[in-house]
């Protein structure tokens, strides 16, 4: 079956069944909208950004708290094994045996500290190293020597627990990459990367995966219907964004002094100190975020899996000095707040499928709130402003190579 992101590449490729060029609009505050819809488009991001000069956040390693604990996931098309070994470390891997490349592990998460490839039984621990594989004397060339064959491993990095791969030889050291931003993490995590998992969801996005990153926060107390019923959409709290297109967000959440809309009121309690009471959210460029607010600490893992499909990893986590009461709490709170089903954001995946569908017509997309003037972008963002997007878009234009009109 075609889809309308087939329909819209095929109308606009030339006789030759060329893709034309992308050109960005001159102002610094319009989107061309075909970047959406095109699989010619989808299959260049992969590779100049996801297989790029990018870190991607992958994991947290209070999802493998334990020797043995693993967890397998994707960037782009790349699948990854995450694995806590016998010593406690972390460790990433290409999830492919060095034999023939056979996708070595296909569970989600579990606990082992060998992985056995089911082709020929070539056997690795969860240091990737290969301590067996069938064969018999003269099998195999004269030199062949186990220790030649460990699990391919990509660039990684752990920051406040959260680890990051890259998969090119020239992307800047962490520290560089996230300037600005690491104290930022802590910051959303409650003070360091010291988390404990409490649960996780799974939901797959029938939209580009620019359209779940670009998700501003002008709509939070427009869209979002629990907002304007709790009042939360305040306007105290401010924004940053830089360059390389990360972003920041700070705000105070007030609490309202009587909740007569929801039957529990306790599910939108804050515990703790007041003055801690705020909301704070981090995205990475290209695609993934951390959120806290109230009482949630979550981390949105994210990967795009088609041209107009993105899986979400929700996952959930308390501070490890939690006792069973706030554990419980944070649990409650956390879904049923910022969880893809949540108060405060189920709406997003119907607008998310929205503007995908009409990312097939003509034209650009416009941002307007917190832009002083259209062709430049501002370096100070106020609460509601989706100007904050704009530095991450250029960095974007940039890193795709596409020219801007000329005038
Ligand atoms: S491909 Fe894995 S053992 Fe042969
Ligand atoms: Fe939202």
């Amino acid at each position: 079956m075609t889809n309308h992101a087939e329909i819209i590449a095929t109308e606009k490729q030339d006789a030759k069944g060329a893709n034309p060029p992308i050109i960005w609009p001159q102002k610094a505050n319009l989107l061309p909208k075909e970047i959406f819809v095109r699989p010619d488009v989808f299959e260049e991001e992969l590779a100049r950004i996801f297989y790029g000069k990018e870190w991607l956040m992958i994991a947290h390693e209070a999802e493998i708290p334990n020797i043995g604990d693993f967890k397998t996931t994707q960037v782009g098309r790349v699948p990854l094994l995450i694995t806590r070994d016998n010593d406690g470390e972390i460790n990433v891997y290409y999830n492919a045996c060095s034999h023939r490349g056979v996708q070595l592990e296909t569970a989600t998460s579990g606990n082992k500290l060998r992985f056995r490839c089911p082709y020929h039984s070539w056997l690795f621990n969860a240091k990737g190293d290969l301590i067996g594989c069938p064969n018999k004397p003269g099998d195999f060339p004269s030199d062949f020597d186990k220790s030649n064959y460990p699990l391919d491993r990509p660039r990684m990095a752990i920051v406040h627990g959260l680890i990051l791969v890259t998969f090119n030889p020239e992307t800047p050291p962490i520290e560089e990459y996230l300037e600005g931003y690491i104290d930022k993490i802590a910051q959303v995590f409650g003070g360091d990367g010291n988390l404990r998992l409490l649960g996780a969801q799974k939901v797959v996005f029938h939209a580009n995966w620019k359209t779940f990153h670009d998700n501003d926060t002008y709509h939070a107390g427009l869209l979002h219907t629990a907002f304007q019923m709790l009042n939360w959409s305040g306007g105290s709290g401010h924004q940053t964004a830089n360059a390389r297109g990360h972003r920041s967000y700070v705000g105070e959440v007030t609490l309202p002094e009587e909740v007569n809309r929801l039957k529990d009121p306790s599910l939108i309690e804050f515990k703790g100190e007041a003055s801690e009471c705020s909301s704070a959210s981090v995205r990475l460029f290209p695609i993934s975020g951390m959120t806290r607010h109230l009482n949630t600490i979550g981390i949105r893992f994210a990967n795009p899996i088609s041209v107009d499909e993105t899986e979400v990893h929700y996952t959930y986590f308390g501070r490890a000095e939690d006792d069973e009461e706030m554990i419980r709490h944070r649990v409650r709170q956390a879904s049923n707040l910022l969880g893809p089903c949540g108060m405060v954001s189920m709406e997003d995946a119907a607008v998310f499928h929205r503007l995908h569908t009409a990312g097939t017509t003509p034209g650009n997309a416009v941002f307007l709130k917190g832009v002083t003037d259209d062709h430049g972008i501002p370096e100070e963002f106020q609460q509601s402003d989706e100007a904050a997007n704009l530095p991450g878009w250029e960095h974007y234009r940039q890193t795709m190579g596409y020219p801007k009109e000329q005038s």
